[in-house]
């Protein structure tokens, strides 16, 4: 029996002998008797009285054990010409002061706080502070409006916001604070107070009683200790796009999430504690949690904070020149980072220049791998390609080519096995498994492995409703796709409105809800439809009121702004056309799925239950 098959078996038949096995590779600061039991709710919990600190896991535990002197972190930033690197010594007594900082604010186990910053590494140790005292973070992505940033400020209820005074998107200096300003003015809760690192490229006005200078306090902050936790309590809250205009509060707790953090860096990355480590994504996102800052500290490797683009920070051989400079050894990022290289330098001129004699392997998650990219990235570097299938409610990757334990052939468009810990299996409509290479739901039996969300933040029902009461005993996964004759799995997209833009998640729901808000819109329909670069791009159809036309395209462009201001730049909304009507059911369904067949010219059947045939006609005719 292989490794691979040993590790999923044990997982499989005694997942808490595996998962205690795994426990014990971290530092808790006391160990866990009951490794899974269920809570109140009838949510399976891991390590439920087992106590421990994320930020002592990352950072105090390493300098206890003599890696003190190594790079934890480093900070690139070819947008602003910064370089910097902080020892896991030096990071930790950053983040211990930046903990007292807090305190000193009135930050205590359980509050939190929310986090709205670029990619700088005071993000980070934003992050890992609120770790330190047991304070509940949530990062927002920079790229998100003011709008957005209200929704997940009003449902979190913060007592502090931490944020910088801009972000440096290329060559655009974007003022936050006015974001945030904006933002707690539209919000219902008012945080008692936001803290601003000041960047020289922009300085921010503190103006508000509430406002305070970050480096000012920390100049007489003390350092404060970890505060020990139990394993379920929260570490982070994360939102995520759903199919309703409200964004989820993913839920992340502190003892399984750390464990399957250790876990995966040798089982799917392949690395060493020592090894550097790159995700090249944002500390918004998921990734940019568990692989930019939470799995490689507490694994001991070096990390990477890139403030800069795949392309145009100068140029296409951006990534290359990190990889080269810093010796990294496993690259992570999303695909349409590699179609954005891809387009700009077809026959890889830029990565001749870079031998990256330290890279063994390049991971690719957040949308589908193509088989096109996968192919220009394996063959131009000549170094194995790596896609995994995760999500914001998993943490760590569901699938992927468990290279640490096996390392199986690549099927191309197809995420490999099931990682040890996770159960998947593909169900028909009434929840039946469905035979090989037959398409159906992505699901995972219950227990799902450690690290998985528990909840929904103060929505339990929205959890049971959203993820576990379509299928008992099974959480389902959003994703459609089939296993076939060999166990591999491919992962064919979202059987729900969520559209993946450039790696990130939006809701098709959301959009409509902002786009249906314009005086002049009756209905509309927001569809996600393929684009070569991005993967995915929204395009909204809308039908106007009775009395409205729109001169020389003013109201689509009103549409287009709309979104830009309440969604934010990130949404990528840039095409919407107007429509007499759109093509529904009898029962009033809008067909979506019919109308993304036509925008991206695939082949299409009538469905049998349209109301009009003929509005196809029309839909086919606008996106002529
Ligand atoms: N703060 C403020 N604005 C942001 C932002 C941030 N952190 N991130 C993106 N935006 C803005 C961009 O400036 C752009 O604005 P514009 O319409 O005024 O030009 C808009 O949001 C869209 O951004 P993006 O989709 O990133 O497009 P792009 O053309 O700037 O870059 C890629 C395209 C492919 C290079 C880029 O999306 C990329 O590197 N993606 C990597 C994927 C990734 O990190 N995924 C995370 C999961 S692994
Ligand atoms: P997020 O929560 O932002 O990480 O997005 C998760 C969603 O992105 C998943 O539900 C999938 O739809 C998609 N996704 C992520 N990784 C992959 C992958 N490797 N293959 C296919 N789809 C993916």
């Amino acid at each position: 029996m292989s490794a691979y098959q040993k590790e999923y078996q044990l997982a499989q038949t005694a997942p808490e002998v595996f998962w205690k096995q795994q426990a014990d590779k971290i530092a808790w600061f006391k160990f866990p008797q009951t490794i899974l039991s269920q809570d109140e709710q009838g949510i399976d919990r891991w390590f439920a009285d087992g106590e421990l600190n994320t930020a002592y896991l990352a950072l105090d535990h390493h300098v206890e054990q003599g890696r003190g002197d190594q790079t934890a972190l480093i900070y690139d930033s070819p947008v602003t010409g910064q370089k910097a690197r902080y020892t896991y010594r030096v990071l930790r007594d950053q983040v211990a002061k930046t903990a007292g900082m807090l305190a000193d604010l009135g930050v205590s186990k359980g509050d939190r706080v929310v986090i709205y910053m670029p990619m700088i590494p005071e993000a980070a140790m934003a992050m890992l502070a609120c770790a330190r005292l047991g304070a509940i973070h949530s990062v927002v992505f920079g790229g998100f409006a003011p709008n957005e940033l209200a929704v997940r400020i009003e449902d979190a209820e913060p007592k502090v916001i931490m944020t910088a005074s801009c972000g440096v998107e290329i060559n655009k200096v974007l003022p936050y604070k006015p974001l945030v300003d904006q933002a707690i003015m539209d919000s219902r809760w008012k945080p008692d107070h936001v803290v601003v690192h000041q960047r020289k490229q922009c300085l921010a006005d503190l103006n508000q009683e509430r406002d305070k200078d970050w480096s000012a306090l920390l100049r007489t902050a003390t350092p404060h200790d970890c505060v020990p936790v139990l394993a379920t309590d929260p570490l982070y809250i994360l939102y995520t796009s759903g199919t309703t205009g409200k964004p989820k509060g993913v839920v992340r707790d502190n003892g399984g999430h750390a464990v399957a953090m250790n876990y995966s860096m040798s089982t799917i990355y392949d690395v060493e504690p020592g090894d550097v480590y790159w995700a090249a994504s944002d500390v918004g996102w998921v990734v940019g949690h568990s692989y930019i800052v939470y799995a490689p500290l507490i694994y001991g490797c070096t990390t990477i904070m890139y403030e800069g683009k795949p392309v145009r920070t100068p140029d296409p051989g951006a990534f290359w020149r990190v990889c080269q400079e810093y010796g990294v050894k496993a690259l992570f990022s999303a695909p349409t980072a590699f179609r954005a290289i891809k387009k700009e330098d077809p026959e890889g001129e830029h990565l001749k220049q870079y031998p990256m004699p330290s890279l063994k392997t390049i991971f690719m998650a957040g949308e589908r791998l193509d088989p096109p990219t996968l192919e220009w990235v394996q063959s131009k570097t000549g170094r194995p390609v790596v896609d995994h299938w995760w999500q914001t409610e998993t943490g760590w990757a569901i699938a992927g080519n468990p290279i640490g334990l096996e390392n199986f052939a690549v099927k191309p468009g197809s995420a490999t096995k099931p990682i040890p810990g996770y159960l998947v299996e593909v169900l028909n409509e009434v929840g039946e498994p469905q035979k090989a290479s037959e398409q159906g739901y992505i699901a995972i039996r219950r227990p799902l492995p450690p690290g998985c969300l528990p909840t929904v933040w103060r929505n339990h029902d929205r959890f049971e409703s959203g993820y576990l009461s379509q299928f008992p005993g099974y959480y389902i996964s959003g994703d459609g796709g089939y296993i076939d004759e060999d166990g591999y799995l491919f992962v064919m997209g979202r059987i729900d409105d969520v559209i993946n833009v450039a790696g990130h998640r939006l809701s098709t729901g959301e959009m409509e809800e902002v786009v249906g808000g314009h005086e002049a819109v009756a209905e509309c329909a927001v569809i996600g439809i393929h684009d070569d670069l991005k993967g995915q791009l929204p395009l909204g159809l809308v039908v106007l009121k009775d009395g409205y036309v729109s001169e020389g395209g003013v109201i689509e462009n009103e549409l287009l702004q709309k979104v830009r201001q309440e969604i934010g730049a990130v949404a990528c909304f840039k095409r919407a056309l107007i429509v007499d009507r759109l093509p529904k059911t009898r029962s009033g369904k809008i067909l979506r799925r019919v109308i993304r067949q036509i925008a991206d010219g695939e082949q299409y059947v009538v469905p049998s239950t349209i109301d009009d045939p003929s509005s196809l006609q029309e839909i086919e005719r606008v996106l002529e």
